[in-house]
């Protein structure tokens, strides 16, 4: 298994698989990775749907404007976020498993670093739009997790994350509206060979100066 830093050097986007099927542990070790990502309150928003019909992801690829590596891919993961995850009762589920850990502050209903008593986030019921974001943002991190470790273990895969009609996917596998769908990830072997890197910034555009006077 490459390591991770070879990893995010060795990834790129695939667009073109081969048709032979992703071994179930392969994809396990890539769930076990996702599981495993860090989270705001350790909310772990982050749901997993593998498709392997080929009917749902010729739908799929409607879905996502036609882009026909999608139906293409023997897998495609429909990746979610739960929005339970961010109504009352859960967040102070997860705030009291933060407390009993002694990671958050039971007294003043903040996180806290241990042993510095920094604020960190708010734990009040969030407004939607608000849930919204860091349900994706989340999600976000738990994806790459995933993306990297199928990369580690000689997969391809492409993130979509333009999405038309997001109630249309919750219709297609009968989920509640609870579940937000995010991204897809298609996956399987690269076919013709790994493509050049993409373009990428340089270390200097990335980097903001501060402002000391
Ligand atoms: C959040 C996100 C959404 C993306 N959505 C799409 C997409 O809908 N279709 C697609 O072909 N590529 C998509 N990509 C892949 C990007 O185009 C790709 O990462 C970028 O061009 C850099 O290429 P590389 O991944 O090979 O380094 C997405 C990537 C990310 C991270």
């Amino acid at each position: 298994m490459l390591t991770v830093w070879e990893a995010i050097k060795m990834r790129r986007s695939i667009r073109k698989f081969a048709q032979d099927d992703v071994p179930e542990d392969i994809l396990a070790q890539m769930f076990e990775a996702a599981r495993l990502a860090p989270s705001g309150h350790n909310r772990q928003p982050w749901r997993f749907l593998v498709v392997r019909n080929q009917k749902q992801k010729d739908e799929l690829c409607r879905m996502c404007r036609g882009q026909r590596f999608i139906q293409e891919a023997p897998v495609v993961i429909v990746c979610f976020g739960d929005l339970n995850r961010y109504k009352l009762q859960a967040t102070r589920q997860v705030h009291q498993e933060l407390v009993e850990l002694g990671v958050a502050d039971g007294r003043s209903n903040y996180l806290v670093e241990p042993g510095q008593g920094k604020p960190a986030e708010g734990m009040g019921a969030m407004a939607l739009e608000d849930a919204l974001s860091h349900l994706k943002a989340n999600s976000y991190i738990a994806i790459e997790h995933l993306v990297l470790m199928a990369t580690a273990m000689g997969l391809g895969t492409c993130w979509v994350s333009r999405i038309s009609g997001l109630a249309e996917v919750n219709r297609l596998f009968s989920l509640g509206d609870n579940l937000v769908p995010v991204a897809l990830v298609a996956l399987g072997y690269a076919a013709g060979g790994q493509p050049p890197p993409r373009p990428r910034l340089s270390r200097q555009e990335i980097m903001i100066e501060a402002q000391t006077d």
